[in-house]
């Protein structure tokens, strides 16, 4: 090997462990800190709840950003989120998956951590007292985090059962 095509060779084989550390070091670093998910939260300018469980989002290291809306119906169409399964607000995630209403921050995180070819996202229909965003003093209601498949059907996801 002459030195011009020997200095080449040290180019490349510098250059490639220097994209296989990038590689390692970024595959490292999101198993390891909290959420990098954003959240871009569906809302009605004078929701008070919807407030209030974004900041338990932003709490559970969610970055969120809010849109107002004067008719939610239209969002809700657009991620068709059947009638039974809509809420107040409606959290669309940088990956593109839906979170509807007020769900705990830890079954998003999981939600996120599986594989779900099939689901467009999470639901908790209504507004159960005691969800989170929904406090009013000590009251609360078990309810169900539903998995919302593309073909409109869903299953229980969680049971909530205490706060
Ligand atoms: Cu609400
Ligand atoms: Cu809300």
């Amino acid at each position: 090997m002459n030195n011009k095509y020997f200095n080449a060779f040290i180019f490349l084989l510098a250059t490639a462990v220097l994209s296989t550390s990038a590689y390692y070091t970024q595959a490292y670093s999101t198993e390891t800190e909290s959420p990098k998910t954003e959240l871009l939260v569906h809302k009605s300018p004078t929701c008070g709840c919807c407030k209030e469980w974004i900041k338990h989002a932003n709490s559970n290291g969610y970055t969120t950003t809010t849109q107002d809306h004067s008719n939610l119906g239209e969002i809700k169409e657009m991620y068709d989120i059947k009638p039974q399964y809509r809420s107040c607000h409606t959290t669309v995630s940088s990956e593109g998956y839906i979170f509807e209403g007020h769900i705990p921050a830890k079954y998003i995180t999981q939600f996120l951590s599986e594989d779900h070819p099939d689901a467009i996202g999470l639901s908790v229909p209504g507004m159960p007292l005691g969800s989170p965003g929904m406090e009013v003093g000590d009251r609360f209601m078990p309810y169900d985090v539903l998995i919302l498949f593309k073909d409109g059907t869903s299953k229980v996801y969680a049971e909530v059962l205490k706060k």
